[in-house]
Parts: structure tokens; sequence; C-alpha cells
């Protein structure tokens, strides 16, 4: 069959928009303001808040079709990938989600009816088997008693190694969050294949369908709290059910891949066409290519990391099957011709920023591999046993990412044993490591059940609140005393929560004169406004009012840099081309930051040709107009998308008459005249492809002029000119410089001439030594060195002792040939005759140097001392 998956696409949505489910579009792949998890890893994400019942959802019953990245965090399916038929890095998931509206008999008669019925999937239905957690019986009664499916075919599922709901049939989504028991539809794919459904392994039985019965909160200690609605949320995998309705044994002989498959072996040349390294290939290309469009850039952090990883995995199986070159970057092209329609547009827009990313990432890991791979037969030369330690592999491994598949190709054909154990322990060491270290931990995880605060601070400076709640150290409590440190939270307040790269207000809440709480930071959690502060006079209770009122100047800078971000977003977009994209901000009161995608050089003249064009913006006194409309008028609309990742039903624009349109739930102000004026303080490159800007508004780019000019000024004094000839003057006065350091070089080499012929004459030959004891002109420590190698080369039986004085300090060095150091030490000589002053001094038997300060006297009897010592000591060898 041709292209199995559109078909299935279509008939899951029609299917649950027939059972009155709203379609709703998936979401990005980075969660929206969730630090739990580090990338979409399930339909359910985007709701998270409604299953938590933070928010009210706009429908009771939603479906989608979601992008899911299954790699890092708790559903981690990468070392998987490439060696089974069905796990991937990257795949779609279909899913159908009720808030609190139906439960589990709907559910999973709505699952029977779309996978069994002829008019839909029309499975086999004596072919399907399912599991159940063990506790569910209500579930397992709904299979065998409604649904007639024979108990042969239900397995109760238990709890690994006792542990309460750690179970394959209890889902949670990350360490923290919504979760429930779950039953999972399995399709069996023949007695001619190999299989275990409990342990999920062989290919026999492949999981279909993973229903959810959301009921509980799981908090960072492990609790689950129960959930004041019950929900349903399932999963189905895209590509798995799409390969098993066109009979396939593997995802991987879906159309696509094969194409993405046959491409690649235009470049990998293997006559095996289902060897894994190809599937692995195939699978992280798509993977690679979803999370560039979304904005991840390859780095050593985060996803970015994720990212990295997944790109030099691909690279080691090119590597496995023979591919030194790069290779991956080409398949980019190649993956988007065999997109659906949609995808294609949406990746198009993008490819030449994709491209560019993966081959760069390519070439930097090609030379890393090729250093990786001289270092792995150095290791082998010097192991001198036709054996590799796991210390060795891990090291080539950890620093150099040469995969061990990689390294045990090399060894095989070198005919080398690895100690693969051993690096099996190594390994399971740095995975405990990174366990240790995961920092996506939700840090607040507070239950704040049915409430609400409204945002009243677009208009309002000050509002007349009542204290909702108010917690110390995340517990919740009836009073806040002077001196506490907590979080309040209002019924209505016009702090704006940190969001959208705007930072969070800071301002009091007071209830009178003699009790105040100082806002120090306003963050956003659900539907909640939080503020952070600390209790500066008196006390609070729950249920006071008070007036809560911001710091406007700190509130009107900010409005200032958010209206400035958007006039800077536009002109760049309009200078650039509208293929540049915002890549993050940040705006607070002090300054804007912003980065943007961009593959050329910024020029100091772009920069000013910016800067201008925002002022004119700024001059013209354009007014900024804000108003909500709902989601379905504004599409197709030409309005910037920022992030858009949030589903709901009304959307807030931003329109600067005629130069910019965004969606934003910012503060602004209220015409560009406001922002008073623009500055850019700095630009820079922050990673392949990604810019960063700094700029400043009104006063303080004002006060930034103003001491810019200053120094100026200053600089101009220093140099004895005006302003206008400052330039010409400091270039010629660099010129002066130059002129004066070759004459000082010269004169150095004249005064060395001069002290090598006074030190020459100085020489005195003592029972058959050469003695040369004397202090030198001042040189400077580089100098001296370079003289004293000429020196040396002249003597051969000799005890030679110099020093010169460069700004305050001695330098030495006494060098005695080896034939008579045995007899006088050098280091000795120095030692006995300097007094306790802290000398920095090393060497050995026959050469010796240091520094040390030393006055005039203290230096001149420094040098008697040494003199007289050094003779005593020839003396006694007569
Ligand atoms: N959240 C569940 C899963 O991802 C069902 O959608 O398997």
């Amino acid at each position: 069959m041709g292209n199995k998956i559109e078909e299935v696409r279509r008939m899951f949505l029609e299917f649950f928009s027939k059972k009155k489910h709203k379609i709703i579009e998936g979401s990005s792949l980075i969660p929206n303001n969730d630090k739990s998890l580090l990338f979409t890893n399930a339909g359910m994400n985007q709701f998270k808040e409604y299953f938590l019942g933070y928010k009210k959802p706009f429908y009771p019953r939603i479906t989608t079709i979601q992008k899911c990245i299954r790699v890092g965090g708790k559903h981690n399916d990468l070392e998987n990938v490439g060696f089974t038929n069905r796990h991937h890095t990257f795949f779609e998931m279909l899913g159908n989600f009720s808030f609190g509206d139906y439960f589990k008999k709907e559910a999973i008669f709505y699952a029977w009816e779309l996978l069994t019925d002829s008019k839909w999937f029309g499975l086999e239905k004596k072919k399907i088997y399912i599991t159940v957690y063990y506790t569910d019986i209500e579930t397992y009664n709904i299979w065998y008693k409604n649904i007639g499916i024979p108990k042969k075919n239900i397995l109760l599922v238990k709890d690994k190694d006792n542990i309460l709901y750690n179970s394959d049939n209890f889902w949670q989504m990350s360490e923290t969050g919504p979760c429930g028991p779950s039953t999972e539809i399995f399709y069996d794919l023949g007695c001619n294949l190999k299989g275990d459904i409990k342990n999920d392994i062989g290919n026999r039985f492949i999981e279909i369908w993973n229903i959810v019965f959301i009921q509980f909160n799981k908090n960072l200690n492990g609790e689950l709290i129960p959930l004041p609605i019950k929900s349903v949320d399932t999963g189905m995998g895209l590509e798995r059910i799409s390969s098993i309705l066109e009979g396939l044994d593997s995802n991987y002989k879906l159309y696509f891949f094969q194409k993405i498959i046959k491409n690649i072996n235009n470049y990998i040349k293997t006559k095996n066409l289902g060897h894994n390294s190809l599937k692995v290939i195939a699978d992280h290309i798509r993977s690679s290519i979803y999370l560039i469009s979304e904005g991840i850039l390859p780095s050593n952090e985060k996803r970015g990391y994720i990212l990295r990883r997944i790109i030099r995995r691909a690279i080691n199986h090119g590597r496995i099957l023979g591919r030194k070159k790069p290779f991956f970057y080409k398949l980019v092209t190649k993956y988007i011709k065999y997109v659906n329609k949609k995808e294609r547009i949406f990746l198009y827009k993008k490819i030449d920023n994709i491209i560019h990313i993966i081959k760069t990432e390519e070439e930097n890991f090609n030379k890393i591999i090729n250093s990786g791979i001289l270092l792995l037969e150095k290791e082998i030369k010097k192991s001198n046993k036709n054996y590799l330690s796991g210390k060795q592999i891990f090291y080539l491994y950890d620093t150099f990412g040469l995969s061990p598949d990689l390294i045990q190709n090399i060894c095989i054909d070198k005919k080398i044993n690895l100690d693969k154990k051993e690096f099996t322990k190594y390994m399971e060491i740095q995975r405990q490591q990174s366990r240790k270290n995961n920092s996506f931990k939700k840090k607040i995880n507070l239950y704040y059940k049915n409430k609400i605060s409204k945002f009243d601070g677009y208009k309002n400076f000050i509002s007349y609140s009542k204290i909702l709640d108010i917690y110390i150290n995340e517990i919740l409590i009836d009073k806040i005393n002077f001196g506490d440190i907590g979080e309040i939270i209002l019924d209505i307040t016009p702090f704006y929560g940190e969001s959208g790269g705007q930072i969070g207000d800071i301002g009091y809440l007071e209830k009178d004169k003699k009790n105040i709480f100082q806002v120090y930071n306003t963050k956003i959690q659900g539907n909640l406004i939080i503020h952070k502060g600390k209790m500066i006079l008196g006390s609070l209770k729950k249920d006071d009012y008070l007036y809560s009122k911001i710091n406007k100047l700190n509130r009107m800078m900010i409005s200032r840099n958010h209206s400035a971000t958007h006039l800077l977003h536009s002109v760049l977009r309009k200078k650039f081309g509208t293929h540049v994209e915002q890549k993050g901000s940040l705006i607070n009161d002090q300054y804007l930051r912003f980065d943007f995608s961009y593959n050329n050089p910024l020029e100091l003249q772009d920069i000013f040709n910016i800067e201008k064009e925002i002022n004119n913006y700024i001059f013209k006194n354009i007014p900024i107009q804000i108003y909500i409309k709902k989601k379905k008028e504004i599409q197709n609309n030409n309005i910037i998308a920022l992030f858009n990742d949030k589903y709901d039903n009304t959307i807030r624009i931003v329109d600067i008459k005629n130069v910019s349109k965004e969606f934003c739930c910012g503060t602004h102000v209220l015409n560009t005249q406001e922002i008073g004026f623009f500055v850019i303080i700095k630009f820079s490159n922050i990673a392949n492809g990604i810019k960063r800007i700094h700029a400043i508004t009104h006063n303080l780019a004002l006060e930034y002029i103003q001491k810019q000019n200053k120094n100026i000024k200053f600089i101009s004094k220093i140099f004895r000119t005006d302003e206008e000839n400052l330039i010409k003057n400091i270039l010629l006065d660099k010129k002066k410089i130059n002129i004066l350091k070759f004459d000082i070089k010269e004169l150095e080499e004249y005064i060395v001439l001069k002290e090598e012929k006074i030190l020459a004459e100085n020489n005195i030959i003592l029972n058959d030594i050469n003695l040369l004891i004397s202090k030198v002109y001042s040189l400077n420590p580089k100098i001296f060195s370079f003289f004293i190698k000429k020196i040396l080369k002249k003597f051969k039986k000799t005890i030679i002792f110099l020093s010169t004085k460069w700004k305050k300090k001695i330098f030495f060095i006494i060098k005695i040939t080896k034939n008579i150091s045995k007899k006088i030490n050098a280091i000795e000589i120095i030692q006995k005759n300097l007094d306790k002053k802290v000398c920095k001094l090393n060497g050995c038997a026959n050469i010796a140097q240091g520094s040390i300060y030393l006055n005039k006297d203290e230096y001149y009897f420094f040098l008697s001392k040494i003199r007289l010592f050094i003779l005593n000591k020839i003396n006694k060898l007569i």
C-alpha cells in the first residue's frame, strides 16, 4: 500500500470527532512552562493543567495527533532505537482525552470500535490481547464481561520489584504530575514469531494503544494525591498502528522509512537494507529535523545535548557501515520530500537552517572522531596485549563520542579484545551520576486546588485584593510574620507573573502602614500568580484585604523594553527576511535581550541601520493597540506567532500599527514615543546561526550615550586633542609606540652585546674553574634569560652567578657545570645566602634560578655573600 499513515491519521480524527471530541493541534516538542519535562513525550502533556484541575478545559473531550520525542527523562527509548522494529526517538501519537467527562467504559468501547469495526480499522478481534493493572478489577470486567475478550487474552500486570505503582500498567508523565492505572491493547502478529507481552520482548505481540485513567497527581515526595476529576488519556503510536494495518512486521517497512533507507544507501552502499544501523539513521534524521525546526541547537546541555547525542549516534552508525565522509545532512531534503503536505510546507521554511546546523555538527564530530580513532589506535598499541580495558573504552566514548559499537568494529578489524563488562560498570556509574544531577525536577509542586488569581495589571498599578493562600517553604500556613520569606496568592493582582520572556513585577502588598509585604518577584503557576517576597513590617493573614501596589517606574521600564522588543523583531524580519525567527528573549527593567536565527555575520553598519529604523518608529509616535480575538478569526492573518503551542480559545494581539503584530501576553506602552530612545549596546554570536542583541531604552539609553560621550571627552583630554581628531591622534600615537618599541629592542640588543663583553673580561679563572659573578645592567626578565643562554654557551668548566634588577625585583641565575656540581651545589648556594625573605626559587644541583624583592643595600649584601661563599668553596677544593 502507498501511504497508509495519512489514511490512519484522517480516520482516527474523524472517528473521535464523530464521538464529539474537539480536534486540537498537537503542541510544540518543547513543553510550555513545564520544567518537569525535557520534551513533549505524550499527547496529554499540553493538557497537564486540565488533568490537575488547575484550569478548566474549554472542551471536555479532545482529540489530537501529537509529535513526541522519547529521549532523556522518564520515557527514554534511545538505546532501543534501531534494534527493535517499533521504537523511535521521534514519533506521532494519536490520542483522545476526557477531562472529567467519560471514563473507563466509554474509553474502552471507543478503542474497541475503532480497532475492530470493519467501517474503521477492522482488525481481527481474536488477535487482540489486553493488559490491566492488577488491582483494577473494574477495567478487567469491562474487557471480559462487556467486550467479551476471553480470559486467556487478558493479563493482570503487577508492580515490579514490589514497588507500589512501579508497573508498565501504571502510567506517569514524569517524576511528578498526573498519573494513573492503564490498560494496554496488544496485537498478535502470529505464532511464527517469538514474544512475551508481559515483559515487552520479542516481535510477536505489539503494544498498539495505551489507555490511562488519570486519577492522581504525584508530588515530589512520591505521594499520590487524588485529583478533583477523573480523566482519560490515551495514546496510540501512529507508525505502529499504520504498519499493522498495512500487514508489515516492522515500522521501518512503512513507505517513507523505506524511501529514506534507500536514500541513505546511496551514500552508504550496504547490501543488507534491513541493517539495524540504517534504521537508526532513518529514525534519527527525523528527530534531528524536528528538534532543530523547534529551535534546538546541538550543545552540551539539556535539550541541545540530546540533539547532539542523536546526531552523533547516527554518524557513528554511518561509520559502522563504513561511511567516513559527511552524509547525514544530505538526508534532510529527501526526508522532507516524503512527509505530508502540511509538514512539508512547515519544514521547507526552515530547511536551510536545518541543513546548515546538521552539516556543521557533522563536520565537527567527524573531526573529533578522527582524533578519537587516532587515540584508539594509540591505546591499542600501548596496551600491547590485544586487549582494551573497560576504562579505556569508556574514556574514548565519554571524551570523543566514539560509540562502543564503533570501537568494537575497529577492534574486530584489528583482532583486539574488549572488556565490555568493565565498560558497562563505568557506564552505570555515569548513569547514576546523571540521575543525581537531574535538574528537571519540578521545584514546586503545590496543590492549588480550584483557585484562580485574576491579573488586573494591564492598566492598573494598584488593586484591592484578598489573600487566598500563604506559603512558607512550600507549606500552606495561615499567617506570615515579620521577617518571614514566603509566597502570597491573591484573588486579584496588578503584579505581572514572569512569562513570555518578561520578568515578574516587584512592589508591595500593604494592608496598612504597619503591615507590609515586599514583593521581590512574581511567578505564574497554572492559574495562579505567586508573589514572592518578605514580610518587612507587621504580619498578614489568610483572607486579609490589602492594597497590592507594583513599582510603577520599574513596570514602565519593562513595558518600554517589551514594546521595543516587538519593534526590533519586526525590523529584523523586514531587513533580513521573514525566515529570521525569535529564539528567545529576556525583558527586564534594565535592558532587553533578543536571540534570533540568522546565518550571516552582523556588521556594525547593520546595527546602526536597525537602531535608526527603530528610533524612527519611536519618533513617529505610533499608537500601540491591544485587542483580544478568537483564534479562529485570525487564522491566515500575517501575525508573528511565537511559542504558539498553548491551546486557548482566544488570543491577545499587540498591534503596532503597520509595523508589527504579535500574539503576546506581556505589558506594553501606549505608543512608540513612550519608549523614548533605543540603543543597541551589544551584539554577538551565541551559537551556530543564532545571534543575540542587547539593547536599552529611554533614560538608560540616554545615560549610556552620555557615558560614552564622557569617556570620549576624557580620552581626548589624555591625548590632548579634540574629539574630531581623536582617532587620527590615537593612530598616530600607536605608530609612535611601535617605533619606540623597535628602538628599545635595538637598544637592548646593544646593551646585551656590551654587557657580554664586560662580563667576558671580568671572568676570572680560579683553580682551573671559570668564575663569573656579576650583576648586569637592568634587563627585563625575557632579555635576561636570552642573555644568560648566550653567556652560558661560552664557558666550559664554570660557576656563573648573574643577576639583574627589573622593576624593583632581582632576577638571578646560578649555573655550575656538571663536572663540578657534585662538589658545589647551585641550589644550596642560594638557600644558604638568602635571609628569610620570600623568594621564588627553583632548580637543582647544577642550575638554580629565582627572583626576590631586595632594596639597594640588601641586594649589595646578597651579592657579596654569594661571592664570598663561592670563593670559599673553590678554595676548599684545592
Ligand atoms: N500518556 C499515555 C502514553 O503516553 C497514553 O497517551 O502512553
